[in-house]
């Protein structure tokens, strides 16, 4: 894993963006796998500075993204989808029908998952996966747990998710308890992984991540296994790093 190593959050958000710029120069008709979240957000807003001030043109990106909220409509504005249209899609020029984010009323989400995995290999695959690291290790919302889950499915999010996540609703009970999210086949079938991290309340997850042993109870840990990974991180996040 390459590590780059970031003073604070805007200059983490500036180095990510450039690498994701670098790969939409170098592919224009690049699969983006995206993330949600605060983290990627001062990203974003530097792709769209990118767009508007350097005429990047996303015209040709396709992107799928990491998760949805089970049980959200997208108009809710917590919803992903909602997330990514005010944070992303609406300021850019990428294709409406090129977006894709997990359907959070899906009735039948295990058939459903299995059409998302599909969707993404008849695509090709993922060329960039952007991701985020929960306070608790998880990638998407594969959370800790016994064992690596292949599959896109729907997923409990569990109490210490509930409590990260409660900041954006009106409380902890309006969190929806769970989740469609990208299982680790998708991910680590991405030909390269952008991890980001910020904060001191990442660091114990970063190394956990970094240091320790492949582990389900740190879904995070599984990212040792992938040979093309490169994590941007903030000097709070990398605290704990020997
Ligand atoms: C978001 C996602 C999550 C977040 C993680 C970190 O699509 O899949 O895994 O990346 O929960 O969230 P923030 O960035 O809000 O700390």
């Amino acid at each position: 894993m390459i590590i780059i190593q970031a003073k604070d959050y805007d200059e983490m958000s500036r180095k990510a963006a450039l690498f994701i710029a670098s790969q939409v120069l170098l592919k224009p008709n690049c699969l983006l796998g995206l993330a949600t979240g605060s983290t990627p957000v001062g990203t974003y807003q530097e792709l769209i500075r990118f767009h508007e001030e350097d005429g990047l043109s996303f015209q040709q990106v396709r992107t799928v993204n990491l998760d949805e909220y089970y049980g959200l409509p997208a108009s809710h504005e917590q919803s992903y989808r909602f997330f990514m249209q005010e944070n992303l899609f609406d300021h850019i020029d990428i294709l409406p029908e090129n977006t894709h984010v997990p359907d959070g009323l899906s009735r039948d989400p295990q058939a459903y998952g299995k059409e998302y995995d599909e969707m993404i290999a008849s695509m090709g695959g993922i060329d960039l996966q952007l991701l985020g690291i929960g306070s608790n290790g998880h990638i998407a919302f594969n959370e800790p747990g016994r064992y690596f889950t292949a599959q896109t499915r729907l997923v409990d999010l569990n109490k210490n998710t509930i409590e990260d996540n409660a900041r954006f609703f009106e409380s902890a009970d309006e969190v929806p308890r769970q989740a469609i999210s990208m299982g680790m086949r998708s991910i680590l079938g991405a030909r390269r992984i952008l991890i980001l991290a910020s904060g001191a309340n990442k660091a114990e997850a970063v190394r956990d991540m970094l240091e320790g042993q492949v582990d389900p109870m740190i879904p995070a840990s599984i990212l040792q296994l992938h040979p093309n990974v490169t994590l941007v991180a903030d000097n709070a996040a990398l605290s704990l790093i020997s």
